[in-house]
């Protein structure tokens, strides 16, 4: 059957009532935001399937880069790749929310085709995220000059970082302040206060030692995915994020996690993905500095 599939809605367009949208999403596109009466799909869930959510699939090269992306990677269909870059792509499996395949959904009487993914915030009770896009670059070789341009001028330490950040979102804290960063206030973050902004995110953590626990998963997984990349020469991905939670919650233990997400701009070159690899030392360089830091602040 072939769907006549839609990209948008309109404002006054209300979801069915097994959807509702994703309270917990941080960047890239959202319902909050409406132009000329078209309202963004944002990230959406289906009522009573929280360990899981939908992601639209974009439109053009982007919805198609990140569906076969998922795709090879789960083993649902590789005939877009070689065997090189099949296996490179396998090798992903464990960096990645979990995929369920796509689906068409109903949305006032259209046809929207969605990704269904695992929800890596779902066994939190409160969960504490922060998304970072990735790479000292996050437009791709094809991109205009004009892209290439608006996006350079994005964030001036971004060469230098090898990623910006989009943004934390934490619970309130106990005067009912809400504690959230955007894109906006990732763009400004200099060297000077980047150690800052990451410790920013882990005010909402209940302990030292879960702060402790916390970095040393991030830190584990930075490693895994450096040895990933350090070994293949088959992808490489632009404007890609890698996404952070941790409990908020003291009564319950729920072990950090670092997943990859965002492939709408995969490219399959023979080359060492450099842009990527420069932000993921990065980080874990501003993960270290903490550590140290908080150890020495334990001694005084
Ligand atoms: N698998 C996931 N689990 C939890 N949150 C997610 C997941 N995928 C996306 N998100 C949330 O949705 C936001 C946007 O997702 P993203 O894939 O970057 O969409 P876009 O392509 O619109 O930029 C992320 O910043 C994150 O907060
Ligand atoms: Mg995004």
């Amino acid at each position: 059957m072939i769907y006549s599939l839609s990209m948008e809605m309109y404002e006054n367009e209300e979801l069915p009532a097994t959807l509702e949208w994703y309270k917990d999403q941080i960047a890239g596109h959202h319902p909050s935001v409406v132009k000329n009466g078209i309202r963004q799909i944002g990230i959406v869930k289906e009522r009573g399937k929280e360990q899981n959510l939908l992601k639209l699939v974009q439109d053009g090269m982007r919805g198609i880069s990140e569906v076969q992306f998922y795709d090879s990677i789960f083993q649902k269909d590789q005939s877009n790749h070689t065997k090189a870059q099949a296996v490179a792509l396998e090798g992903l499996r464990n960096f990645v929310p979990h995929y369920f395949g796509k689906r068409v959904i109903e949305i006032a009487s259209r046809s929207y085709e969605f990704i269904e993914l695992e929800d890596i915030t779902h066994q939190y009770r409160k969960p504490c995220i922060m998304d970072i896009k990735i790479g000292k670059v996050t437009y791709d070789p094809d991109a205009s000059e004009d892209k290439k341009h608006t996006e350079s001028i994005k964030c001036p330490h971004q060469k230098e970082f090898g990623f910006r950040i989009l943004g934390y979102r934490l619970h309130p804290d106990e005067r009912g302040q809400i504690r959230v960063r955007d894109k906006n206030w990732g763009r400004t973050r200099t060297p000077e206060n980047i150690q800052i902004a990451f410790d920013e995110y882990f005010q909402a953590i209940p302990s030292k030692k879960l702060k402790s626990d916390a970095i040393k998963v991030f830190r584990k997984e930075l490693a895994k995915i450096s040895e990933w990349f350090d070994t293949q020469q088959e992808i490489q991905m632009y404007s890609s994020s890698l996404l952070f939670v941790y409990e908020g919650d003291p009564h319950y233990h729920t072990p950090a996690k670092m997943k990859m997400i965002d492939f709408s701009h995969v490219f399959y070159e023979k080359q060492y993905d450099e842009n990527y690899i420069h932000g993921l030392k990065f980080i874990d360089n501003v993960f270290q500095c903490i550590e140290k830091t908080d150890i020495n602040k334990e001694k005084f």
